[in-house]
């Protein structure tokens, strides 16, 4: 079967259910809140598509993603050459990866943060470590875990021009004393009367909330700022008795 990551339009479309202005809003209230540092180039890891760059370029950011598709990379250029604006695009791994300078905000979005094991998570850390100024914030969406490795199932359609994509998503435990599950996710493409099938399988290290913690401030140079429930400042799930279910928990860390 084909993979997700050559269809970008496709990928788009599936996962184009977010309100992306009001993410960037929320993005630009934590950066007012929390940044120690006035903010003008944003870096998106796993940037995919990059649906957020439209909506940042047009408020004044610089924008730059970094991504391991060759393919998603083309899209989001090309997205970029046809509204005219110049943005920056790194072909490189989110698990080990070295910019020419800092930035002043990183972010990575739909749990994308794809690492294999424990080391990999390390590197990660030191790699966001080294890309962000001090004082400058890492704003995460959905890559913790706050639930136990139980297999998950969800699926959702999406129309757009006429293509209607339906996308499955699951979860299987693999070996739960390395923490791994593996993730897969198809899409099925009705398209001017044909029908696609494209899946994305893969193995990923579960990362859990007081590890996630332990790594990037007892071991690497980040403060640990907070994390809300689906996006939302009234949400705060370090306080009160903890939430039955958590959907899309953002996670900010400011760079010491
Ligand atoms: C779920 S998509 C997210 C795309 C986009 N950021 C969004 O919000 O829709 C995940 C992206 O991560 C990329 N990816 C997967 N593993 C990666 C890695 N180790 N380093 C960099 N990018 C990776 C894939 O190529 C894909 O574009």
């Amino acid at each position: 079967m084909d993979n997700i990551y050559d269809f970008p339009h496709y990928y788009e479309i599936a996962f184009s259910y977010r309100d992306i202005p009001q993410e960037v809003d929320v993005m630009e209230q934590a950066i007012a809140h929390y940044s120690h540092i006035p903010v003008k180039t944003v870096m998106e890891l796993a940037c995919g598509n990059s649906p957020h760059m439209l909506e940042l370029v047009s408020r004044g950011y610089e924008y730059h993603g970094l991504d391991l598709s060759p393919t998603m990379i083309k899209f989001a250029q090309e997205k970029a050459q046809t509204h005219n604006f110049e943005a920056h695009f790194h072909l490189a791994d989110l698990v080990n990866f070295q910019l020419e300078e800092p930035l002043d905000f990183l972010y990575i979005m739909l749990g994308s943060l794809y690492v294999g094991n424990t080391e990999g998570l390390l590197n990660h850390f030191r790699s966001v470590e080294k890309a962000l100024k001090p004082g400058g914030l890492y704003f995460l969406d959905w890559c913790v875990d706050f639930s136990p490795l139980d297999n998950v199932q969800d699926s959702w359609v999406m129309r757009r021009d006429k293509i209607t994509v339906t996308t499955q998503y699951s979860t299987r435990l693999f070996h739960a004393a390395d923490q791994l599950y593996q993730e897969n996710i198809t899409l099925t493409v009705k398209d001017q009367g044909r029908q696609h099938r494209l899946a994305h399988s893969g193995l990923r290290r579960a990362i859990f909330p007081q590890e996630f913690i332990l790594a990037s401030t007892k071991l690497h140079n980040f403060e640990f700022i907070g994390w809300w429930d689906n996006w939302d400042w009234q949400a705060p799930l370090q306080e009160g008795q903890g939430r039955a279910e958590i959907t899309r928990p953002i996670t900010i860390l400011r760079r010491l």
